[in-house]
């Protein structure tokens, strides 16, 4: 094992037992490491397991068969060392977007004001001022996704759980996003596992790449990704072309066996 490893996933396997219906094997025999401060991004077909393998490290499912151990203690329920950005972004409705962000730093030993200006601070990072008295409802998805973006950057976790948040944003704010996200990256580091579908998003964003088979999810390749500076030149080097010609094969490969696999 990997002495720096900041989140170590052992041999994790999961089912979901609905109520009704049938049993779904959704990870199986799950391995992987990460380091302390590294950005790793996490590819694969939809249905693979992604999100569940975000939310047993989270803490927001129990890890029944193997272990999480985060900082070398098992993973038993969320904490504040994780922030997690949903997929599916997970706002209260009856607050406003400062309100939203406010919530995550209620538990900070902060007084009221420098709260304020904190919450203040990632509202404007997110591109979302002139919008604080805005309601969920009134927003746009790629606003709501930036409100909870700003929540959870806001309580300054060391551990950063990102399922596709960029995915609803339009092209040009989600390459501003990227962008503002590895600045605070750099800025305050923290260990990234940031789930995407898009492949040029990872090999750009992650210092590894690591790629999820066909449902039941297990780690199929992992692969470098680091390329000394990142910015916005390196999208058009070769050097970066050819990295994301050979994950997407990769990916490919597997999202042909999911079609197979659902084809009646
Ligand atoms: N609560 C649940 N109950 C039953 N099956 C589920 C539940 N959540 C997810 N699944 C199934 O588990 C598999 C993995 O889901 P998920 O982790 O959301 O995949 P991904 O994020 O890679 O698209 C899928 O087949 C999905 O249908
Ligand atoms: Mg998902």
């Amino acid at each position: 094992m990997d002495d720096q490893a900041q989140i170590v996933i052992d041999g994790v396997t999961h089912t979901y037992r609905p109520a009704h219906g049938r049993a779904v094997l959704a990870l199986s025999d799950v391995s992987l490491e990460v380091r302390a401060r590294e950005f790793l991004a996490l590819l694969g077909p939809s249905g693979c397991g992604k999100s569940t393998l975000l939310y047993l490290v989270g803490g927001f499912l129990p890890t029944e068969v193997g272990r999480i151990l985060v900082e070398g203690r098992p993973v038993s329920a969320p904490g504040p060392d994780r922030g997690i950005v949903f997929q599916h972004f997970a706002l209260f409705p009856w607050k406003t977007v400062r309100a939203n962000v406010l919530y995550g730093l209620e538990r900070q030993p902060l007084s009221r004001p420098e709260r304020e200006q904190r919450a203040q601070a990632f509202i404007d990072l997110v591109g979302l001022g002139g919008f604080e008295e805005s309601y969920p409802s009134q927003l746009s998805g790629g606003m709501r996704q930036r409100t909870a973006l700003a929540r959870t950057l806001a309580f300054d976790p060391s551990i950063l759980l990102m399922d596709e948040p960029f995915g609803a944003l339009d092209a040009q704010t989600r390459a501003l996003m990227q962008t503002e996200l590895l600045g605070i990256w750099r800025r305050t580091p923290k260990t990234v596992i940031f789930v995407t579908h898009d492949v040029q998003e990872a090999v750009y964003l992650a210092d590894r790449v690591a790629v999820m088979s066909t449902r039941p999810g297990r780690i199929k390749t992992i692969v470098d990704t680091r390329f000394g500076d990142r910015n916005p030149s390196i999208l058009r080097s070769k050097q970066f072309v050819e990295k994301v010609d050979e994950i997407w094969d990769l990916v490919r490969v597997e999202a042909i066996k999911a079609q197979e696999d659902t084809a009646p």
